[in-house]
């Protein structure tokens, strides 16, 4: 019976979690994303009913039950996951914390001290939510992350992106956006909808999310 159910709904991909850039075999550039968010809502989308796929960078969070769980470590490798996973239909929701940078290329050998310090060259890293915007095959829910100018920020992600939905949250020393713990946040849609939740836990704001998303179709 469950299973009939979980047929007929539409399927759900969620990423969680920072990405992992490496520098040489014991270095790399990450964030300090937990993968809360993501696994929050992964879990209520199983909860639901929905066939959920998970691709997680680097987290301590048990295995969601239920959930297909797929383990990356690079931006590249989730790139690589999302896109043969986001099939046609398909709720995408990002909340991994995607490295916008990788190393231009990884050290073979572990990277000795020298007293002249070290610099390490940069490449932009592939942006895959905006390549899934373009492809206009999903229901697409972004997150933005911001320091300063919270809604302009993210109502351009939200346009450039092609994004039906944009999650905004803004790192200030009082909002709690790493790990457990109440968040504020304002969801805008492509409507130009805007909804401010304050001190919110990431389970109540997974409901939330999943409720707005649901009234998008592609
Ligand atoms: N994202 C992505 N691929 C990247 C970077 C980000 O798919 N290479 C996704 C994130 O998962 C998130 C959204 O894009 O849902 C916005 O991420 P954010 O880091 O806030 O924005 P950027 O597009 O990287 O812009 P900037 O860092 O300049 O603010």
């Amino acid at each position: 019976m469950a299973n009939t159910r979980r047929k007929k709904m539409i399927p759900v991909l969620v990423t969680a979690g920072p990405t992992r850039e490496k520098i040489d075999p014991v270095r790399f550039i990450s964030n300090y994303s937990t993968g809360t968010f993501g696994y929050a809502i992964a879990r209520e989308a199983f909860r639901r009913g929905h066939d959920v796929t998970l691709v997680s960078g680097p987290t301590h969070i048990a295995s969601p039950r239920g959930v297909r769980l797929l383990k990356i470590e690079t931006a590249l490798e989730m790139r690589r996951e999302v896109l043969k996973r986001a099939k046609p239909g398909t709720l995408v929701i990002m909340a991994a914390a995607v490295c916008d940078w990788a190393p231009m290329k990884m050290a073979a050998g572990k990277i000795k001290r020298k007293s002249s310090g070290l610099s390490i060259k940069l490449k932009e890293n592939p942006d895959i939510l905006k390549e899934l915007g373009q492809s206009r095959k999903n229901i697409l829910v972004g997150f933005a992350l911001e320091t300063e100018d919270l809604e302009k920020n993210a109502l351009e992600k939200l346009k450039k992106k092609q994004l039906d939905m944009v999650v905004a949250n803004k790192l200030t020393k009082k909002n709690v956006l790493f790990g457990s713990g109440a968040t504020d946040v304002v969801i805008i849609d492509r409507f130009g909808r805007k909804t401010v939740y304050r001190g919110r836990t990431k389970q109540e704001l997974a409901k939330i999310i999943l409720d707005k998303a649901s009234n998008f179709n592609i």
